[in-house]
């Protein structure tokens, strides 16, 4: 929108978290929370700037050339953060500000909010909300007409200001004329010694201005100030989306122990078992079982598959499947359909072709391995030399026994069987028997002779 300014205020030490960290890349689903706010002011306004000032190098390192940014060399308040960057914004205009830890915020309702101060004529309106515990937050003091008259911060407050339940979230929107004039009025004369952008408000109302409040809903209003807010968010959000997909037609056995990321897809007729946690971009076709207990990020789980107590990483499966228990799939893995990995397997940068079988104890590095394969217990693939990786390729229907070791670069072609025990370096030809081991030999009567020494 033309002539509106977005400005997000970072700057703050955040001192309840506790942290070595800005409180505005503590995360939220897996994302930094100032990328919640940046994204609902980015549906109005493409012109965005961010103070920034305690730990700002990782704040700007992290947002890069995203945003503009503006520097509070010392923290003095959310209102001398306002007024350092006054500069770079013109004399007229609408500029939304709002702090960077309100994650929750749509941009619908920053529109409405926009509308609201449009619509009234404002100089400035807050973005307000009824709490049900208000303590803590800065109070919105009306006149007996309804009018706003100020705002009061809970540690300046008197009894009877801490009762009134409409609280400032700290998102508003001002006409700069005004803004800028204000910020110049205010002073530190309160409990924290900081200038507060709070007392704007009274500021313009008295000096002619017209001043309001548009009452928004609480539950998308809450700020993060400490790691129990951080906890309670985290919650509240999983929560909106298991309910979600629930909606859609998947099982949740216990959404209180089911994980899903906001990018996740999930098909109809997928159950998941208590302890699932599914991060980032997966995909999980209709009917898969996943859990208990199995963490899949960015993962491609094709339909009618199950996963139990496992972890896949950014690698795909395809439909009808059987992993896990207990089985590892590293990133970039690709597995075909009817494929079983079972208990105790590690598969990494590795493709599986159809109804191969890898049924227990095993480890798969840098392979290529076909369709119809049995990869049995205890082999694995040497792919390491010390220095580098190499690769190992067994074709298609091979029969790999027990206690395998495939030392690459080596393959195996088409049909072939290797013996239990050996440790292949060579290739062995389609269809032949590779067996590199010692003959056995057996002693007769060895022990008998040992006990009578
Ligand atoms: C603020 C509001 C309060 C409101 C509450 C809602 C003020 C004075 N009070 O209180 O009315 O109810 O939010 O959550 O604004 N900041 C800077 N530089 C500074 C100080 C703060 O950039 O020097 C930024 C912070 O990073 C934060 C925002 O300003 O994003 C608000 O500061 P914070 O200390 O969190 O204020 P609250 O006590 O939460
Ligand atoms: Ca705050």
């Amino acid at each position: 929108m033309k002539d509106v300014y977005g400005l997000i205020l970072a700057a703050g030490q955040g001192k309840r978290m506790k942290s070595k960290h800005a409180k505005v890349l503590h995360t939220l689903k897996g994302r930094p929370i100032i990328d919640y706010c940046i994204e609902a002011v980015s549906g109005i306004t493409d012109d965005i700037t961010v103070v920034v000032g305690s730990r700002r190098e990782e704040v700007m390192e992290y947002l890069k050339d995203t945003v503009k940014f503006c520097i509070q060399e010392y923290q003095l308040g959310s209102g001398h953060a306002a007024k350092v960057a006054m500069r770079i914004f013109p004399d007229e205009g609408t500029i939304l500000i709002l702090p960077g830890d309100v994650p929750l915020i749509r941009q619908e309702t920053l529109s409405k909010l926009l509308k609201y101060h449009r619509d009234g004529d404002y100089s400035a309106t807050i973005l307000s909300c009824i709490m049900e515990d208000p303590s803590g937050y800065g109070r919105i003091v009306r006149d007996s007409d309804g009018n706003v008259v100020a705002i009061v911060e809970d540690r300046d407050a008197s009894e009877e200001i801490k009762k009134i339940a409409e609280i400032n979230s700290a998102v508003y929107c001002f006409e700069l004329k005004y803004l800028k004039k204000a910020l110049d009025m205010i002073n530190n004369n309160n409990d924290q010694r900081e200038y507060y952008l709070t007392d704007t408000i009274s500021v313009i109302r008295n000096s002619g201005g017209r001043v309001g409040a548009f009452i928004g809903d609480a539950k998308e209003l809450a700020g993060i100030n400490d790691r129990m807010q951080l906890a309670e968010m985290e919650k509240q959000l999983n929560c909106e989306i298991v309910e979600r997909w629930m909606r859609e037609g998947v099982t949740v056995i216990d959404p209180k122990t089911t994980y899903i990321s906001k990018e996740a897809k999930l098909g109809k007729d997928v159950i998941l078992y208590p302890g699932t946690i599914i991060e980032g971009t997966s995909v999980i076709g209709e009917d898969c079982a996943i859990g208990p207990n199995t963490r899949i990020v960015s993962g491609i789980i094709g339909c009618g598959t199950s996963v139990t107590y496992s972890i896949i990483l950014e690698s795909s499966v395809g439909e009808n499947c059987t992993v896990g228990p207990f089985a590892y799939l590293r990133p970039n893995s690709r597995i075909g359909n009817k494929v079983k990995i079972g208990d105790f397997v590690e598969v990494k940068n590795s493709t599986i072709g159809d109804g191969t079988k890898v049924p227990h104890l095993a480890y798969v590095g840098d392979a290529d391995i076909g369709s119809g394969v049995n990869f049995s217990c205890g082999a694995i693939t040497v792919n390491y030399d010390g220095k580098v990786k190499h690769r190992t390729k067994v074709a298609d229907r091979a029969f790999i026994g027990c206690n395998v070791n495939l030392v690459a670069p080596v393959e195996i072609e088409e049909g072939a069987f290797v013996a239990a025990g050996s440790t292949i370096t060579e290739k062995v030809p389609g269809n032949a028997l590779g067996i590199a081991r010692c003959r056995q030999t057996n002693i007769e009567g060895w022990v008998t002779k040992k006990f009578e020494e």
